[in-house]
């Protein structure tokens, strides 16, 4: 028996990253998957996002693993769009357990106004959409996972002016992701549904291993390469390490999925190397 033997899960942002590791991870654990991505660009977010080719790869990685996967093609700024695909998931694979909503883009060093709607659209519009969709599907005791970023949650972090307006609206919509997490855990405590967010540090995949991302890291360079980056990335945690893998990050979602967390409700579970513990502003009082 696996940790989420034959539960359904409902991943956004399927098609690569920490996304592709949720579903992988929690397929070894026996979850079927339902997974939908954009598999397309955003004009405001100047890295290239995931394409047909990433989420049919993680289809057959799933299906490699022995486990089924519905993969398609949505964009979480969609509701309709949502709730067809998990309708469709759904006929297809007879339940829905659990929902991890964690599709992001994060369009730092625009100046332009529209990246900053684009970064709320996607980043909590899309994880709301996500809940909206899935909850119709959702029996006593699912599951509700949503990521943030610990970036997003540092004052002074990605809502920098240096960052741009982009920077802002993500920061914007992960403490956003935070509240609403917090609320939603308390309105579905009835019915026993867990509602709990990840934040994440730095994470090892194409968001953060790109020219966007080199930039930020490294404003005293004018095209600064991954091994400039490297460097700076240390940084932002306190134990010794720039980044953390996908893999890091799906640990902690397989438990939050898992019935091993069933009291466990309203977190804000930080996978962050120490980031928060180095660079919060003030003395928590907890
Ligand atoms: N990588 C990091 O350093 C880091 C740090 C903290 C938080 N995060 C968060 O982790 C989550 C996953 O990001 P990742 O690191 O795997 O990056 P990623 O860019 O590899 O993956 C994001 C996925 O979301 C998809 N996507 C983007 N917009 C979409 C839309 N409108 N509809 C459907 N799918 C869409 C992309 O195509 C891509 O497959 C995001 O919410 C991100 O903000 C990442």
């Amino acid at each position: 028996m696996g940790r989420v033997q034959d539960k359904v899960v409902f991943i956004t942002g399927a098609a690569r990253g920490q996304g592709r590791a949720h579903a992988l991870r929690l397929a070894q654990e026996g979850a079927d998957i339902i997974g939908v991505d954009l598999c397309a660009d955003i004009p405001t977010n100047d890295y290239a996002l995931a394409t047909p080719e990433d989420l049919a790869e993680t289809v057959r990685l799933v299906e490699k693993l022995g486990r089924r996967m519905v993969g398609l093609r949505a964009d979480v700024r969609d509701p309709g769009a949502l709730r067809d695909a998990v309708a469709q998931g759904v006929a297809e694979l007879g339940r829905l357990d659990a929902v991890v909503a964690q599709a992001g883009i994060c369009p730092l060093g625009t100046q332009d106004p529209q990246a900053f709607l684009d970064a709320v659209a996607v980043d909590f519009n899309g994880v709301f959409h996500a809940v909206q969709a899935a909850l119709p599907h959702l029996p006593d005791g699912a599951s509700i996972v949503a990521t943030g970023s610990v970036a997003g949650l540092l004052p002074g972090g990605t809502d920098n002016p240096a960052m741009g307006f982009g920077g802002l609206g993500y920061s914007w919509a992960k403490r956003a992701v935070a509240s609403f997490v917090h609320d939603l855990a308390l309105t579905l405590a009835p019915r026993g549904i867990r509602a709990n967010a990840v934040h994440p540090t730095n994470t090892n995949t194409a968001m953060l291993n790109s020219d966007v991302m080199y930039r930020q890291f490294r404003p005293d360079l004018a095209h600064p390469t991954r091994d400039d980056a490297l460097l700076a990335f240390p940084a932002m945690n306190a134990m010794p390490v720039g980044f953390v893998e996908p893999e890091d990050i799906a640990a902690a979602v397989l438990f939050l999925v898992s019935d091993e967390s069933r009291f466990v409700t309203g977190l804000q579970m930080r996978v962050d190397a120490g980031s928060y513990v180095k660079n919060r502003p003030q003395q928590p009082v907890f």
